[in-house]
């Protein structure tokens, strides 16, 4: 029997690089056995499996965790109340980490291991994010990244897997390389990697293109409670669900396809590619609906704290008590965020087309053309004075101008 010490925790995609890690772990850290942890936030079935296959192959203890449930509720659904937004990204890549990191973590503490690895490049995000993930839950944890620490290259990985019979899909020509999850799809790689180059039709599985997109609009309606998605069309289903329906509701209309230039937290430039269609029609329905319960203040501060929000949601820093303080405001705020919203889908785009709530603070009889309710002759007053400021600099200016 191996002891503690001696076991490392691979988090495990199944995927090129953290597939290499598991002889790496045994060869060159000196680790006897490797425990594998999958955690299931929506990527494909097809990949769970394979995962799971492969770890069968190389002869680690595997586990699988099924998180989709939970990662929807507590992290999809929070950037939801928050409209969690980085560079017009919904952050899907991003709020996956930080269940991962967990899910891993309290599989170390259950098993009593203490090292973990994991496959993240020193170039890209993720690594602060599970770093952080790991350490906020167990904080003598020993992290291993051996890409990052090795500095290793994928034609190196796709050598070393090929000379120690790990098995991959990857060649140098399969260029995509691929992260999913419930909240999005994101795609990198290849020749996205040139700004210029358009996206290629076959990077996108989750979203028909404009061209093939259905030629009739879908109506839809959401129903919120306390700030997030409860039902579509009246139909309540499971946190996962909604998203996965409305996933394919919006997919099919071309909706959620996402090419931006994007700052790293290195403060590398890239070009992301991204498919996030059920989280690009809740994300602007609830604006739409806090527009119509929110008091103006409360939009225009509230923009900020989101903005703050986000920040801390892309670097993965879901446990930072900053973030816990801004959600004290954002869930506030959100006891009022109930209603409905209708939205039209077609074509690429995604409409708010009505929306209802009993906390409106709106009243067609103080607002409407035709009504007499709101004294429009009481206005005259406060519209005089408006503006005394720059009216009384513009006077000054004048006057000093002639002074001199
Ligand atoms: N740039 C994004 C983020 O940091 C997504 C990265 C996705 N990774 C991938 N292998 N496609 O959140």
């Amino acid at each position: 029997m191996a002891q503690a010490q001696d076991k490392v925790l691979l988090v495990y995609s199944g995927g090129l690089d953290t597939s290499v890690c598991i002889p790496l772990m045994r060869q060159e850290y000196g680790y006897k056995e490797v425990v594998t942890v999958t955690v299931d936030v929506g990527q494909p079935q097809a990949d769970i499996d394979q995962a799971a296959e492969k770890a069968k192959i190389l002869g680690t203890e595997h586990y699988t965790v099924d998180a989709k449930e939970e990662f929807t509720k507590e992290y999809c659904w929070a950037a939801v109340r928050a409209n969690g937004d980085y560079q017009g990204y919904p952050m899907s890549t991003s709020i996956a980490r930080p269940i991962i990191a967990a899910k891993a973590a309290e599989m170390g503490k259950k098993l009593g291991v203490k090292a973990f690895a994991h496959g993240c490049t020193g170039k890209g995000n993720d690594q602060f994010r599970i770093e952080f993930g790991i350490r906020s839950q167990m904080p003598e944890a020993i992290i291993h990244a051996p890409v990052r620490e090795r500095n290793m290259t994928r034609s190196w990985e796709i050598e070393y897997a090929k000379k120690n019979n790990v098995p991959i899909q990857q060649s140098l020509e399969k260029i995509w390389s691929i992260d999913e999850n419930l909240w999005g799809r994101s795609i990198e790689g290849g020749r996205l990697e040139e700004p210029d180059f358009a996206p290629p039709e076959e990077i996108f599985q989750w979203t028909k293109s404009v061209e093939k997109a259905n030629d009739k609009a879908t109506e839809i309606s959401v129903q919120f409670k306390d700030g997030v998605p409860v039902s579509i069309n009246g139909k309540a289903q499971t946190p996962a669900q909604l998203v996965l329906t409305m996933n394919k509701l919006a997919g099919d209309n071309g909706v959620g396809r996402i090419d931006i230039m994007e700052d790293r937290m290195m403060g590398l430039k890239v070009r992301e590619n991204y498919e996030c269609p059920g989280a690009t029609v809740f994300l602007k329905a609830h604006k739409a609906l806090e527009n119509l319960v929110l008091t103006r203040d409360e939009i225009r501060f509230k923009a900020i704290v989101d903005q703050e929000w986000s920040k801390l949601a892309y670097e993965g820093l879901w446990w930072d008590p900053f973030k816990t303080d801004l959600e004290a405001f954002i869930n506030a705020t959100q006891t009022r965020v109930h209603g409905e919203v209708l939205m039209k889908l077609y074509k690429g785009t995604c409409t708010v087309v009505g929306r209802k709530s009993h906390w409106a603070l709106y009243s067609e009889d103080l607002a409407s053309f035709d009504s007499t309710t709101f004294d429009q002759r009481e206005s005259t007053g406060a519209v005089k004075n408006f503006g005394m400021q720059p009216r009384m600099f513009y006077s000054l200016l004048e006057k000093n101008r002639k002074n001199l």
